[in-house]
């Protein structure tokens, strides 16, 4: 996309101050969809894309304060997740970015629409805010996850059902991410309760957390698929692989007034999904009974 290009196509968006909106995984099954506002099909959703910082555990859990888990996905839509296989879902600033806004008419390849070409993204050295993806170029980006939870309501599901099953390195970047699934077992028949998690990088904004609550299912199960044994809270442990937390982890909770699950350090910078806490990329083949 040219300069002039990608700057017009932003315009509308500079408006409505949807820059400076963050990040969420956009697909099937996902919570608050159409936004939060009830009755309205809201194309420019931003609203499951705020970072949790300093709240009460009501506020931050499945993102209580945005009233997110209000808006169910319809009666039997799910995010499907093909056990040994992979999905795809898209991360983006904001459902107009996305294949389920607009037609899929506003697309790029990033997580949002970019006001440089393509090849100069990344280029500059900065953190990049626009869109406001946290980090500097793919190489500096955190990671992101998906967890499961063998639950159907996000509100009953407690940090230890709650399990990471796959994690993805070097995201959020571009919008359309593939997350590798293990031999998960089936899920209840209302389905289970999933989250995509991610932790910004460091020396790119206040830090702080994302949890986003979905309805998943999985499919194609192999008939020897094992539970997934109760998730421990994952620990910083670079450079030192034996004090990580082996097994199943929790995804991480930090920086809120309460139920925090890692205590943060400044000094070892964010708690990462990646290495920094003992997270393998890919889908986590240790997690069960
Ligand atoms: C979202 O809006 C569309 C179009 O109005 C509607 O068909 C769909 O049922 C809505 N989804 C939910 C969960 O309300």
């Amino acid at each position: 996309m040219s300069k002039i290009y990608s700057l017009i196509a932003l315009l509308p968006f500079i408006q409505f101050g949807l820059v400076n909106a963050h990040v969420a995984a956009w697909a099937k099954g996902m919570y608050c969809l159409n936004g939060t506002r009830p009755g309205i099909d809201d194309q420019d959703n931003s609203a499951p894309v705020q970072p949790l910082f300093e709240l009460s555990k009501n506020d931050w859990w499945m993102q209580g304060i945005t009233k997110c888990m209000d808006f169910p996905p319809p009666q039997g839509t799910f995010l499907t997740l093909p056990a040994n296989r992979d999905f795809k879902v898209e991360l983006a600033t904001n459902r107009g970015f996305t294949t389920l806004g607009w037609g899929g008419t506003r697309l790029t390849k990033f997580a949002g629409p970019i006001n440089v070409p393509e090849d100069q993204f990344g280029k500059s050295g900065k953190c990049i805010t626009d869109p406001n993806i946290h980090t500097i170029n793919e190489e500096t980006a955190a990671g992101t996850v998906f967890a499961i939870a063998y639950k159907s309501d996000p509100r009953a599901v407690q940090p230890e059902d709650l399990t990471v099953f796959t994690v993805k390195y070097h995201t959020v970047w571009y919008r359309e991410v593939t997350y590798d699934v293990p031999d998960l077992p089936e899920c209840p028949p209302d389905g289970c309760v999933c989250a995509w998690g991610w932790v910004p990088t460091d020396t790119c904004g206040e830090p702080n957390m994302y949890m986003q609550p979905f309805k998943c299912t999985v499919t194609g199960s192999s008939p020897n698929a094992r539970p997934v044994a109760p998730a421990k809270p994952p620990v910083y442990c670079e450079g030192n692989p034996s004090g990580c937390t082996a097994g199943a982890k929790q995804m991480v909770f930090y920086n809120q007034l309460e139920g925090n699950n890692v205590q943060y350090d400044s000094a070892k910078g964010n708690p990462y999904y990646n290495e920094r806490m003992g997270f393998k990329e890919g889908r986590q083949a240790d997690i069960f009974t």
